[in-house]
């Protein structure tokens, strides 16, 4: 049928499925810029993810454990395949790495009160280790980055675990970017470059073409820091049951996987939309790889990327993994989005709890930025609190779940308690989809 102009007057606008007005806004944006869209967080399209999965709580073939009387722990050993000194948690949620430059140095010194409180770790980023953050952190990871920004031994040695970092969820295969704004003289004096340029951090280590040259470089980590430290091996969800072998037989303590909902600091939106698979996806890849290598549970398995609740956590750990680590929610549970700040995120186009130009340094609630005046506005100590108190109720919301199901320990879930709601979370999850016995691709 053939519309004439006074037919679509009448009508009014008919909105394309293709053409949406996102897309047309964004065509219009890059016709006009001549940019691409570079911004922080991670997958905004819908994904499967745990909220496509359900608990089977227990009744009478399976017996539930009473909430107040009777324990259900949530300790977790990371790092204990070769390190003499492995990682003793309280919780099995960690602080995922976030960088010194992306962070301010009083957000990085929150994650490490806020985890301390609770027992867990935090880890550092690109960018290296501030005073500040380890003098907080009770278990800090030191990454080791493609980029080598603020690496160095002295560092390594202080740390309690170290994380080679060979990719990130939200951009696998793709380097970091930050903005020259952000490039303050302490960032840029870490970081041996000059203050104020853009810096972009290499997608690969400079050193090494491939898996057996990541066995070379594990061990010189360990002789650096005489076998002492945990090695984790972190992976950007993509093949992910081929990278997982790959990084057990180099000789990794635990592996990482970080899916696609992961956040990142900043890089392109193209890139955080279509590159990697969902978090879903990757946990049953990962555990498969370390089944039949004979070391699931021995290389311990955590998993990032879209984690929000305990029952994410929950999830998480019933699909195989030892722990989780989180970045966007602890960013959000620190404080960044508070609502008194509403005027001035209107004013750069933001709102609270929506904030994701991390890139551009105008957080107004002092998190993500590198200006003095805004970073002063962020008190360390009550974030921490802040964070520690969310970090709380994650943990007994995964317990409360566990009880439910019958088990003394959040690690004891397994995949037999879950079911799906759609097929493609059953077929990527590889649990039944729910009134069925029915995994698709088995
Ligand atoms: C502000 C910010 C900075 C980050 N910086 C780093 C980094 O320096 N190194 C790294 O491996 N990952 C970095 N990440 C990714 C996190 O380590 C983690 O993989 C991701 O945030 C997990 O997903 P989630 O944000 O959904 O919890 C960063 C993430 C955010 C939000």
């Amino acid at each position: 049928m053939t519309y004439t102009s006074d037919d679509r007057a009448r009508l009014g606008l008919r909105e394309s499925a293709t053409f949406d007005r996102a897309t047309i806004a964004a065509i219009q944006r890059a016709a006009e810029t001549g940019i691409y869209d570079i911004r922080g967080w991670g997958a905004k399209r819908p994904l499967p993810h745990f909220d496509d999965l359900l608990f089977l709580g227990a009744s009478m073939s399976r017996y539930p454990l009473e909430g107040y009387r009777e324990r259900c722990a949530t300790d977790v050993v990371l790092g204990d395949r070769f390190a003499k000194s492995p990682l003793h948690l309280d919780i099995p949620v960690t602080i995922a790495g976030m960088s010194f430059g992306a962070l301010s140095g009083p957000a990085k010194e929150a994650l490490g009160r806020g985890a301390s409180e609770v027992g867990t770790s935090t880890t550092t980023g690109d960018g290296g280790m501030t005073p500040e953050e380890r003098g907080q952190s009770k278990h800090l990871v030191y990454q080791y980055l493609p980029s080598r920004y603020g690496m160095n031994p002295d560092d390594l040695r202080k740390a309690d675990a170290i994380e080679i970092v060979l990719g990130q969820g939200a951009k696998p295969g793709g380097g970091g970017m930050l903005l020259g704004q952000k490039i303050s003289e302490r960032v840029a004096g870490m970081r041996t470059l000059p203050q104020g340029i853009d810096q972009r951090s290499a997608c690969r280590h400079p050193d090494w073409t491939g898996p057996d040259d990541l066995t070379i470089k594990i061990n010189e980590l360990r002789e650096i820091t005489d076998w002492c430290k945990p090695v984790y091996v972190k992976v950007g969800a993509t093949r992910t049951y081929y990278d997982v072998k790959l990084a057990v037989h180099a000789g990794a303590d635990v592996v990482v996987v970080d899916g696609m909902q992961g956040g990142t600091a900043a890089t392109q939106d193209v890139f955080i939309e279509h590159v990697g698979i969902p978090t879903l996806a990757a946990i049953p890849q990962a555990v498969q790889a370390l089944q039949e290598l004979g070391v699931h549970r021995r290389v311990q398995l955590i998993v990032s990327g879209g984690i929000r609740n305990g029952a994410d956590v929950a999830k998480a750990l019933a699909l195989g993994a030892d722990a989780v680590a989180i970045g966007t929610a602890a960013l959000i549970a620190l404080g960044d989005n508070h609502p008194r700040y509403a005027a001035e995120y209107q004013k750069i186009g933001s709102a609270a709890g929506f904030y994701d130009d991390y890139q551009d340094g105008n957080d107004p609630a002092g998190i993500s930025t590198q200006d003095p005046e805004l970073s002063a506005r962020f008190d360390p100590v009550a974030g921490g609190h802040r964070l520690a108190n969310y970090l709380r109720v994650l943990t007994m919301e995964a317990q409360t779940i566990a009880r439910a199901c019958g088990k003394s320990h959040v690690c004891h879930l397994e995949p037999d308690d879950l079911v799906a709601v759609s097929i493609e979370a059953a077929a990527m999850a590889r649990v039944p989809l729910a009134g069925t016995d029915w995994i698709p691709g088995t």
